[in-house]
């Protein structure tokens, strides 16, 4: 068999970005389903690289990433602009855009015209809606344009006032009623998901049984089909209130903190940069845009020490 002849090797296949229909396998195998946040180019890359199949935009991004105190203050174009950069850093995660506060469920129009941007703008190929029999409609809406819909029920970050506070949802009769009928009011407007946020480990099982969607909880126990976590809380660079269902993982600030105040003992002490970081040119061309006096050269390894000014570009 001649070379020309050989079976050449398969290069191998682009990554490919996982799909509704891969989220659907996974749960029908009973896989259980990681996703994260993400808010930036670097970390999406990260995120996306490890193999986690769903990666949230959070407007979480407001208090994390931008300082605000509340999700609320988050606007759409401050959430595009993050979820561009993730998009651009991933290649198989599965990219869900939070849809920010008062951009849904005001009116449908509104509500599918910033959906739309989240997807032909931005990227994303999917948006997450909070709120159950409330914003059904909505979602119904959503994905009848055919967006794909995530919903969020629980507790609702963007209704944090009228829940009275970051507090568990569902513990009473009542309200776990309401939360069974959200949750069934979710998956018949068409959402391919559900976020249970800061729900008794019972009743989000009791859900889960109940749903043909996944459930992704956070807060919510380890009976969901996923688990969705804040990626700054894991690593250790949440400023501020730690929920107690986040682990953490590392402390990046911590390890942040020390490699930046090397680098700014390394500057003071003139210990970096070395030559190892620097360029150098040949000397003869130095000498020639400095000139042939003495004065003007440059001493071998004195800086800026020479008595006479250097010449400015536009000097010369
Ligand atoms: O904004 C966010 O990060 C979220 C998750 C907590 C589910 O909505």
């Amino acid at each position: 068999m001649s070379a020309e002849n050989q079976p050449q090797p398969k290069a191998p296949k682009p990554p490919r970005r996982v799909t509704l229909s891969d989220i659907a396998r996974m749960q029908a195998d009973g896989q259980r389903i990681a996703m994260l946040t993400a808010y930036d180019y670097p970390t999406a890359r990260i995120v996306d690289e490890a193999g986690v199949p769903l990666i949230l935009v959070g407007d979480s991004l407001g208090m994390v990433m931008l300082g605000y105190e509340e999700t609320v203050r988050v606007t759409m174009d401050e959430m595009l602009h993050h979820v561009k950069a993730v998009v651009r850093g991933t290649r198989r995660s599965l990219v869900i855009a939070d849809m920010p506060f008062m951009s849904y469920g005001v009116n449908v129009e509104a509500s599918l015209a910033n959906a739309g941007r989240f997807i032909s703008e931005g990227g994303a190929q999917a948006v997450k809606v909070e709120g159950g029999m409330r914003t059904a409609r909505t979602i119904e809406a959503i994905v009848r344009a055919g967006i794909p819909v995530m919903g969020h029920i629980g507790l609702t970050p963007q209704a944090v006032h009228g829940l009275g506070g970051h507090r568990v949802q569902g513990k009473t009769v009542e309200s776990a009623r309401q939360l069974l009928a959200d949750a069934r009011a979710v998956q018949e407007s068409g959402a391919f998901a559900v976020v249970l946020e800061l729900v008794p480990a019972e009743l989000s099982v009791a859900i889960t049984e109940r749903l043909k969607i996944p459930t992704i909880g956070i807060g919510a126990g380890p009976g969901c089909s996923g688990q969705v976590q804040v990626i700054t809380d894991l690593l250790g660079l949440t400023y501020g209130f730690i929920p107690r269902h986040a682990r953490k993982y590392e402390n990046l600030a911590e390890r942040i903190s020390a490699a930046v105040g090397a680098y700014a003992v390394d500057v003071a002490a003139g210990d970096f940069p070395t030559a190892e970081h620097s360029s150098s040119m040949a000397p003869e061309v130095l000498d020639e845009v400095l000139g042939p006096g003495d004065a003007d050269r440059a001493p071998v390894g004195a800086g800026m020490m020479s008595n006479e000014p250097i010449p400015l570009d536009r000097d010369l």
